[in-house]
C-alpha cells in the first residue's frame, strides 16, 4: 500500500455501505490510504471489494474487529476509523440474537479501546441506525426523531447497536475521546446483500417467485441512497465536533407496500407476485429522523434524494450487474 498522508480505518468494507463508502473515500480523497477490515462472514461479500485490489492506496485485512491483537497494527496506523462492522440483519437478530451482541457490542468496545490506547489521535466514526429510536405510529405524519429523543429500541439487532451507540458516547464523555455517531436511515443502492427487502425482491421478480410481505405492508422506512449517506461521513469526518451525534436521512418516506409496487412496475411483473406472510414480531411501524442538524451543522445535502431517482438508480445496478445478484442470491 502507497503511503499517502492519512490512513483510514473502515471496518466491514466487504458489506454494502461500506464497499461503496471505501469506493467513495478512494474516488475523492487522493491524500486517504483505506484498510478495509472485515472478517467475511455470511454477510461478507468478496464481489463487493472486487478490483479494489488494484489500487495502491488500498489494502484488504482479514479480521475480526473483536481479535484486538489482529485489529492493533491497523489500529496504528489509522487516523480515522469508520466503524460500520456489524451483524446487520433484523430477522437474523429475531432468531438468534447471540452474534449481535458479541459483533455489535463487545466488538465496538474492543474498538473502541484501541482507538484510544494506541498511540496516535484518531476520530472514530461509529455508524449507527434510526433504529435505536424504536418507532413512531402512522397516523402522526408530522413526528420525525431528533438526536435529542430517548432510545428505545425494540428489535435485538436495534439493541445491540443502541447498546454500541451509548458505549461511543461513554467513551466521549468519560475518556474525551473523539468519537461522531451517525444514525443513518434506511439504504438503498449497489451492492446490498439479497436478505434485504430490495435487491431481494428484485432477485425473486427476475425469477417470476413471489415476494414475501410482511402483514398489511403499510410499514414505513426512511430511504437514503447510499451514496448521499457516504457523503454524509465525510462530512462528519471534516466538520463534526467531538461527541456529535447526527441523524442521517434524506427524508424519502415510503411504505413497504408502494415500495413493492415500485419494484413490480420498474421490472414488468404483476401484483399476482405479492405474498403476504406473518407479521415479523414486534414489527417497527415507522422510522423518521430529521437531518436538519447534519444539514446546518456540516453543510451536508443530499444529492440524489429524488425518490424514484434513487430506486431506479438501484434498479439498474442490480439489472447491469446479475452475475452479482445471482452469486449473492445463492443458497450458502
Ligand atoms: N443497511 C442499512 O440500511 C443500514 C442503516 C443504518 C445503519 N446501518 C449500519 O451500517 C453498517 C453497515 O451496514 P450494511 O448494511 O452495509 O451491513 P452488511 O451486513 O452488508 O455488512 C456487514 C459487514 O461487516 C462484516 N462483519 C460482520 N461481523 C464482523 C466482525 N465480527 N468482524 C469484522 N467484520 C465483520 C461482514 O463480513 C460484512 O462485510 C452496520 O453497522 C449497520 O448496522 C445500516
Amino acid at each position: 500500500m502507497s503511503d499517502a498522508t492519512h490512513t483510514w480505518l473502515v471496518t466491514g468494507g466487504a458489506g454494502f455501505i461500506a464497499s461503496n463508502l471505501i469506493r467513495h473515500i478512494l474516488a475523492t480523497r487522493p491524500d486517504v490510504s483505506v484498510i478495509n477490515l472485515d472478517a467475511l462472514t455470511y454477510a461478507g461479500n468478496p464481489d463487493n471489494i472486487a478490483g479494489l485490489a488494484a489500487n495502491p492506496r488500498y489494502q484488504f485485512v482479514h479480521a475480526d474487529i473483536r481479535d484486538a491483537q489482529a485489529v492493533h497494527p491497523h489500529m496504528e496506523r489509522a487516523s480515522v476509523v469508520l466503524h460500520l462492522a456489524a451483524e446487520s440483519c433484523v430477522d437474523r437478530s429475531i432468531a438468534d440474537p447471540q452474534p449481535f451482541i458479541s459483533t455489535n457490542i463487545l466488538g465496538t468496545q474492543i474498538l473502541l479501546d484501541l482507538a484510544r490506547l494506541c498511540p496516535g489521535q484518531r476520530r472514530f466514526v461509529y455508524v449507527s441506525t434510526d433504529e435505536v429510536y424504536g418507532h413512531l405510529p402512522l397516523d402522526r405524519p408530522e413526528l420525525s426523531f431528533a438526536e435529542t429523543d430517548p432510545l428505545r429500541p425494540r428489535s435485538p439487532y436495534a439493541a445491540s447497536k443502541a447498546s454500541a451507540d451509548l458505549l461511543a458516547q461513554a467513551s466521549h464523555e468519560t475518556f474525551g475521546q473523539d468519537v461522531v455517531i451517525a444514525r443513518c436511515a434506511n439504504n438503498l443502492g449497489p451492492r446490498q446483500h439479497p436478505e434485504k427487502l430490495i435487491p431481494r425482491f428484485i432477485a425473486n421478480l427476475l425469477r417470476n417467485k413471489p415476494v414475501p410481505l410482511y402483514g398489511d405492508g403499510l410499514h414505513v422506512r426512511d430511504w437514503i441512497h447510499v451514496d448521499d449517506t457516504c457523503s454524509a461521513l465525510l462530512a462528519l469526518i471534516d466538520r463534526a465536533p467531538p461527541g456529535g451525534v447526527y441523524n442521517v436521512s434524506a427524508s424519502n418516506e415510503i411504505s413497504n407496500l408502494d415500495l413493492t409496487h415500485a419494484l413490480l412496475q420498474a421490472l414488468g411483473k404483476g401484483e399476482s407476485l405479492i405474498e403476504h406472510v406473518a407479521e415479523r414480531p414486534g414489527h417497527d411501524r415507522r422510522y423518521a429522523v430529521n437531518a436538519s442538524k447534519l444539514r446546518r451543522e456540516c453543510a451536508w445535502e443530499p444529492t440524489r434524494s429524488d425518490w424514484p431517482g434513487a430506486l431506479e438508480h438501484t434498479v439498474e445496478w442490480y439489472l447491469a450487474n446479475p452475475g452479482w445478484l445471482e452469486r449473492a442470491a445463492a443458497p450458502s
